[in-house]
């Protein structure tokens, strides 16, 4: 079978890794891709969100399945499209990639399944949302609906800053149509974590439990940024919470949306504060994770190809996922200011010494080839994991050969997984 991976992150990297083992698929494409996507793949010179181009690709070099990696291709609708011409594709349809595409959608469905999540009210007028926030209070948090690449959520202590990021998205229009909308909604306190499972519209398969790093410095200090560093599994997700997060959080979802007559269909990634009240849902998406993934596909032992297409054809309850019993850690590194404005064409060295290292993978999330060089072309550059029988020796592994790595400028923080090992 042939296999398309849309996208180009450290993400798609991993994605395309763990597909590559699978003894039924003898080829795959990934557009646009990333150098060190392109040592085992071949990229495709299409941008992830030209669907009419992604599809002219998939019919003429008779693709098996496609695989979409981010949330803009999703929502704007390229399953319906691949579906309407017959095509095998792993993702939800347009409709259900709002779950992602609009928090006001999502709450909504939540509410109305019953899924734990923080109290809400939805806005479109400025003075109606400042009126709310007096009644209410701080801390608050202030989410705009739409897609804004991450930073449309405003985590507010104090009222000014409340009002001005009600001001910023209402009124200024910052995340443009995206914020037609917002949410005011409760702040919670806890400690985050990250479940994603596996639907095929009815049946469920969780993925291991894994931690993001949001913030761009040690102790989750400074702006959020897309993720520094995960690792899996999450202890701060125990056996029992596990267990509870899905049938609390999942199964009211996918049987919910079973029930109107939409399934499910794909990877659904639930964003979870772990509060003293219990675990409640933040947010969700309809993708992988990102650095998640380079931590969790990994110690994936299972065939990546055949789940996708037990999702898309409803058979999942056929499959039984094995997974590697130790803990594997994802360590990002970045360009210099990153988040904000960074430099791109640094050459990276140090990429074929990490290569001979026993358990440990190296994904590539913006990286280029230029006269033979890999270079770095984004801001998150590249993610180092590693295994380990344990939780500090995976991170070991990680930080010895991320220590190998260099390019000008070249950023990661040095304290991913300590909250993990703190904790056991
Ligand atoms: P979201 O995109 O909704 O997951 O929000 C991004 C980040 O904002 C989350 O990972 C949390 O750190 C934070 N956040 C979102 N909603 C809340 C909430 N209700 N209370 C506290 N923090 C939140
Ligand atoms: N790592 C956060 C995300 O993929 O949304």
């Amino acid at each position: 079978m042939k296999v398309l991976v849309v996208g180009s992150g450290g993400r798609e990297h991993a994605l395309v890794w763990k597909i590559a083992q699978s003894k039924k698929v003898d080829k795959i494409f990934c557009a646009p891709g990333n150098a060190g996507i392109k040592e085992i793949a071949e990229t495709v010179d299409v941008k992830a969100d030209d669907t009419p181009a992604l599809l002219k690709f998939a019919k003429a070099n008779k693709i098996g399945l496609t695989v979409v990696g981010p949330e803009v291709p999703l929502v704007k609708g390229i399953v319906d499209e691949f579906m309407k011409e017959g095509l095998k594709v792993f993702g939800p349809s347009k409709e259900l990639a709002m779950l992602e595409g609009s928090k006001v959608f999502a709450k909504e469905t939540m509410k109305r399944f019953s899924v734990s999540t923080a109290d809400f009210m939805v806005f479109e007028d400025a003075d109606k949302a400042k009126a709310y926030l007096r009644k209410k209070g701080v801390p608050v948090v202030i989410k705009a609906d739409g897609l804004a690449a991450g930073k449309g959520v405003i985590v507010a202590e104090d009222t000014r800053e409340a009002e001005q990021a009600i001001d910023d998205i209402l009124v200024k229009r910052i995340f443009g149509e995206a914020g037609n909308k917002i949410i005011i909604e409760e702040c919670l306190r806890g400690e985050e974590a990250s479940i994603l499972i596996f639907s095929d519209g009815k049946n469920i398969a969780p993925l291991a439990s894994s931690q993001d790093h949001k913030r761009i410095f040690d102790n989750d200090k400074g702006p959020n940024t897309g993720g520094m560093g995960a690792y899996s599994p999450a202890p701060v997700v125990s056996g029992k919470l596990f267990d509870e997060i899905i049938d609390s959080v999942f199964r009211p979802i996918i049987n919910g949306l079973a029930s109107e007559g939409r399934p499910y269909k794909g990877v659904l990634y639930g964003g979870l504060m772990i509060t003293e009240n219990g675990p409640m849902a933040l947010e969700f998406n309809v993708r992988f994770g990102d650095p998640e993934t380079q931590a969790v596909l990994p110690r994936l032992k299972s065939d990546l190809a055949d789940i996708m297409m037990a999702c898309i054809e409803g058979k999942l309850n056929e499959l039984k996922l094995e997974w590697d019993d130790r803990p594997c850690l994802s360590i990002v590194a970045a360009s210099k200011g990153y988040p904000g404005v960074y430099e791109k064409n640094k050459n990276i060295s140090g990429l074929n010494t990490v290569r001979s290292i026993k358990d440990v993978a190296v994904f590539h999330s913006g990286t280029a080839l230029r006269d033979g060089n890999i270079v770095t072309d984004g801001g998150r550059v590249l993610a180092v994991s590693g295994f380990g029988k344990d939780i500090k020796s995976a991170r070991d592994t990680a930080y010895e050969a991320m220590d190998k790595i260099k390019f000008e400028g070249i950023y990661y923080r040095k304290d991913i997984g300590d909250k993990a090992i703190g904790r056991i």
